[in-house]
């Protein structure tokens, strides 16, 4: 019999039976449902709804079904659907008909949305902790590599060389955009639903606010309709989800690139990488590989749920229920990402020879030779084109900018001297861009005290 066969004259299809049920995923929400049911009851007692005892004995039947969950001892059954009736059939087996008593003014509408609520709540601070690692790594590992000089690309040709510190504290930034982002979704699920019933509300004289402070929440659903359809603090959670995986599918991108021969600018540690069952010499970036392939997922979940809630009618729906596996997803793929990416960036070594090897062959000092040009009275867009003769003058003789003999920059410009190579000395290039925000050593220690500032004030 069903908790709500009272109606039905036949059994259920074995069909709808599975098609139906969600414990296989909602089981993951057993402990947020039962610390909602204790707070309910503990209300229902307060307003006269439940005598002490009953609540007394409703608690501690609840109690154990906790150590049951906790300890991977409680009995799950397809049958009951879903967690909500699995918990509430599994009372009623410890404390005889009394259990039913627990559901007065309330609705598994009110109640899947607390239970969420409550869950989420977690993940959140959970993410943000992660996110706090991940950045802290950054900050340490920028620290530790702060001489070295990284060529900086923009469409993916040599553009100006950079420090590697300030390359990686560019990612800093998106992070802490996204635990921004993150904080700022927890005020929106820092809200409660429960007392709202299926969708009107309750003729019972329940007092919400007093479960709000029991759960901790600083609101409360003004509107009994909204509270159990709404599902933007989950869409809110899942977007934020895709621009942060957005962010570590692009520098796993770098790192996939970085670390392949052609670039050999970084090494990751052998624990972050996987071999070859075939090729003896491969050693694979797999966890990055895995991350920007498992971003399109993420993406598919917020879409998913998007398209589930467009043109959905108030109130409940059981569409509804299609919101959990593509949010624990993403909860699933977007931590271990976090965790495994501070490990990576905290273990990773550069390969400093290959760098001064590859900054040593290239033309992105063109830009200073323009800027010094400048300086000398020329006006830039000259200064470009003169530059941009000696470059295809050097490539057309195998030569870099730093090879090409004097007389050849002399032909064109008579009044240039040796000082011209000193220009094109790499470290200078990097150290001139003391401006706010720019790659110079002074400007890049700027950046580390801000970081750590935000670090501490997180
Ligand atoms: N398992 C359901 C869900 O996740 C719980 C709410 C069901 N309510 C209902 N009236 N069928 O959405």
């Amino acid at each position: 019999m069903k908790l709500w066969g009272g109606r039905f004259t036949e059994a259920t299809h074995h069909l709808v039976e599975t098609y139906t049920a969600s414990i296989s995923f909602d089981k993951r929400l057993a402990v947020a449902d039962v610390t909602g049911s204790l707070a309910h009851v503990q209300m229902l007692a307060s307003v006269g709804v439940l005598t002490n005892s009953e609540a007394e004995t409703i608690q501690s039947g609840l109690q154990e079904i906790v150590e049951e969950i906790k300890t991977d001892n409680f009995p799950y059954r397809i049958e009951d659907e879903d967690i909500h009736m699995n918990i509430e059939r599994r009372l009623t087996e410890k404390i005889g008909p009394l259990a039913g008593k627990l559901h007065t003014a309330r609705s598994r509408n009110d109640q899947v949305a607390l239970d969420m609520h409550l869950y989420m709540r977690e993940v959140l601070q959970t993410i943000l902790n992660e996110l706090h690692l991940l950045m802290q790594a950054l900050v340490t590992t920028a620290e530790e590599y702060l001489d070295v000089i990284f060529p900086g690309y923009t469409h993916l040709q040599r553009a100006q060389p950079v420090l590697f510190a300030h390359h990686l504290l560019a990612y800093f930034w998106m992070f802490q955009r996204d635990a921004h982002r993150f904080r700022d979704a927890l005020k929106r699920t820092d809200c409660l639903p429960l007392g709202t019933g299926a969708l009107a509300g309750t003729t019972f004289p329940v007092n919400r606010q007093q479960v709000a402070e029991i759960l901790g929440f600083s609101t409360v659903y003004p509107n009994s309709m909204d509270a159990v359809s709404d599902r933007d603090y989950l869409l809110e959670f899942l977007s934020h989800a895709s621009i942060c995986m957005m962010h570590l599918s692009r520098l796993a991108e770098e790192m996939i690139l970085w670390t392949s021969e052609e670039f050999g600018y970084i090494e990751l540690a052998d624990r972050y990488c996987t071999g070859s069952s075939m090729m003896p010499q491969k050693k694979n970036p797999d966890v990055p590989e895995l991350v920007r392939g498992k971003t399109g997922r993420v993406y598919g979940h917020l879409i998913g749920l998007l398209t589930v809630l467009k043109g959905l009618p108030l109130a409940y729906n059981k569409d509804l229920q299609e919101d959990k596996e593509g949010i624990f997803d993403t909860i699933d793929t977007l931590i271990p990402a976090l965790q495994l990416f501070t490990g990576i960036i905290s273990t990773l070594s550069v390969r400093r020879d290959r760098l001064q090897k590859a900054l040593s062959r290239d033309f992105s000092a063109a830009t200073d030779v323009a800027d010094e040009l400048v300086r000398m009275g020329i006006p830039f867009r000259q200064a470009h084109a003169l530059v941009g003769k000696w470059v295809q003058r050097a490539l057309e003789q195998g030569l870099t900018l730093a090879t090409l003999p004097l007389e050849e920059y002399q032909k064109d410009c008579p009044e240039l001297d040796d000082r011209v190579f000193e220009w094109l000395d790499i470290r200078r290039v990097v150290e001139a861009r003391t401006s706010y925000g720019g790659t110079a050593t002074v400007a890049v220690k700027q950046q580390l005290l801000e970081a750590k500032a935000t670090l501490q004030s997180f």
